[in-house]
């Protein structure tokens, strides 16, 4: 069984700053990348950032600046963002890298020889922001049915791909290969898109139009464009043709995109793959959107969400388990301050906050803050044992399929488990009874092992939070990358091992309330005299109460009463 395993995210363009919709498709593949060395593979992880096209010298002028400082400006800005949502990519690439054009040119003049690129004149649609042509039949009222933008008429004599030469051979490779595309209805989008015939693609700009490219090896007079070179990001980062690195993870590469990008990696790379003679990628993993308020997030739409802010407010791994349980992988998910609040109070604090904490502190007051001895385990414990072993496969199962949510929600049910085994058994009732102590530890070692081993099932997808309830339960510092063969193991938790408690999982989170400030409190006062000293201090009015020695009752009058009124 080939024990490798390599992930990639797009490459973001550098005309935007990171937003959570990029930090999604990065979180995914973290978390893919963490599951798979955990399980002993071998893995790599790739993300980088795209950095040629107009666009990019757009938004270089527009700060005044030259392409080159611009994108190392914004490029840093993804590099370091990562780090801070717990993302440990293992390559960070970059379409001006060296390496990387020259993988492009080789590449290029390959399927040139191979006579699949030729010249010719084109005039189509074309978008600016997503730097391609649209066709009738995917132009929605004249405009780009992703940025909603009007789209340029250009036409000019260009280099062009014979994608249409491969069009059999790849419907016939997405029949044969059923999980190709996933989730099933992209692939059923591509499949009904090759239902017509493909239109080759332009894959040159001239360079009197756009220098920032990489030059045509064949043709001095034009770079090429785009789709040619993003794309063979995801070979250049493996030293292709020859790094040994190629050979070991190209056979289980896995790509991870948003649905905006279906078509270039599930028509145009394929066949670009084939033209030169290179094996396919495993699977193409789709994503939906995150929206706002209905609309995808997105630089042009103005309404992006910077994973920095939500990250200092609510901690980088309470980020991440919120997008990963939140979004069905494959449809579009709705991003919602209250959502991520609701969810981080219910799941993390009150859940597995909770479970984590009263657990601790009962090891501490009842067994001197060392993890107590397991006496002989009864049905209930057998049963607690049992679920977390098909719980692991579950996880296992549907990490695979990239179905997060379910992994999570499945995750979930050994807290909900051990939470109510707490309650059943009542350590608190055991405690208080000498001839119950060995009962007590039982109960107590069975909850701390539940956790130490969730901690681990956890660690692929909150790998922080993983560590500190390791450290916490006296298992730390351990080597990284945990290994689920060995440590999943009933019993591993040593008792005697001391605690050492740290702060709290998961505060939770106060919401607070716009209340509107509560109306003056009517204090019944009736004027009765002009203002006089009482007892050295200026009175402006009178309270009349009545009282039985214990408490006062205020007299309210029943209509209003002139001042100077005698009270009888
Ligand atoms: N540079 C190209 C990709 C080249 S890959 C060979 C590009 N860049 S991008 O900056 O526009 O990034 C698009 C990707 O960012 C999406 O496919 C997705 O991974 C992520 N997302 C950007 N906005 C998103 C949402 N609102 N929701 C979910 N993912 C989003 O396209």
């Amino acid at each position: 069984m080939n024990r490798t395993f390599y992930v990639t995210t797009p490459i973001y363009y550098v005309n935007a700053e990171p937003h959570i919709g990029h930090a999604y498709s990065t979180i995914v593949a973290d978390t893919l990348n963490r599951f798979y060395r955990a399980q002993g593979y071998e893995t790599r992880f790739q993300t980088g950032t795209d950095e040629h096209g107009e666009k990019v010298v757009q938004a270089a002028q527009k700060e005044g600046k030259d392409p080159q400082p611009y994108v190392d400006r914004i490029s840093q800005l993804f590099r370091q963002t990562w780090p801070e949502l717990n993302i440990q990519p293992d390559h960070f690439i970059r379409t001006t890298d060296p390496e990387h054009m020259a993988v492009v040119t080789a590449i290029l003049s390959r399927v040139y020889e191979s006579g699949d690129i030729y010249f010719s004149e084109y005039g189509g649609q074309y978008c600016l922001g997503c730097e391609r042509f649209y066709t009738e039949r995917e132009i929605v009222d004249g405009r780009c049915p992703d940025h909603q933008t009007p789209l340029t008429f250009i036409k000019e004599a260009n280099y062009f791909f014979r994608m249409s030469a491969y069009q059999d051979w790849l419907i016939r490779h997405l029949q044969e290969n059923p999980d190709f595309i996933r989730p099933e209805r992209y692939r059923n989008e591509v499949l009904s898109f090759l239902k017509e015939p493909l239109e080759d693609l332009c894959i040159s700009r001239p360079k009197s139009r756009l220098t920032w490219g990489i030059p045509l090896p064949f043709d001095e007079n034009y770079v090429t464009y785009v789709w040619f070179d993003a794309l063979i990001n995801y070979l250049a980062g493996l030293g292709y043709p020859d790094g040994p690195l190629f050979s070991k993870f190209w056979p289980s590469v896995e790509h991870i995109i948003a649905k905006d990008i279906l078509k270039p990696h599930g028509i145009y790379w394929p066949i670009m793959l084939q033209a030169a003679g290179i094996a396919p990628y495993r699977h193409l993993n789709v994503h939906g959107y995150w929206n706002l308020d209905q609309s995808k997030i997105s630089k042009s739409l103005g309404n992006v969400i910077h994973p920095r802010q939500l990250k200092d407010r609510f901690g980088a791994d309470a980020v991440r388990y919120f997008f990963l349980r939140e979004m069905v992988f494959g449809l579009d998910a709705q991003f919602s301050e209250e959502n991520l609040i609701q969810r981080i109070n219910a799941d993390l604090a009150n859940n597995l906050g909770n479970c984590f904490s009263r657990t601790l502190t009962m090891i501490e007051k009842y067994c001197g803050g060392f993890i107590p001895e397991s006496g002989e385990p009864g049905p209930e414990e057998q049963r607690m044992k049992e679920h977390l072993l098909k719980v692991r496969e579950t996880v296992s199962q549907e990490v695979r399929k990239v179905t997060f949510h379910k992994a999570l929600m499945t995750l979930w049910e050994v807290i909900d488990g051990a939470n109510k085994y707490v309650d059943a058994q009542a350590p608190w009732a055991l405690a208080k009874d000498p001839a119950l102590q060995d009962r007590l530890g039982t109960v107590l070692y069975v909850l701390a092992e539940t956790l130490r081993q969730t901690a681990i099932l956890l660690s692929p997808f909150m790998p922080q939070t993983a560590r500190s309830m390791l450290d916490q339960l006296g298992c730390g510092p351990e080597k990284e990358p945990v290994s689920w063969e060995e440590e999943l193991v009933w019993g591993r938790l040593a008792p005697g091992t001391p605690l050492a408690r740290g702060t709290a999982l998961f505060p939770r989170i106060e919401v607070k309330k716009e209340t509107p400030p509560p109306p003056p409190r009517k204090v019944p006062t009736v004027e009765m005299k002009a203002p006089s000293l009482l007892m050295g201090v200026e009175s402006q009015a009178m309270l009349l109460a009545t009282g039985d020695g214990k408490r006062l009752t205020v007299v309210v009058p029943e209509g209003a009463v002139p001042p100077g009124a005698k009270v009888k």
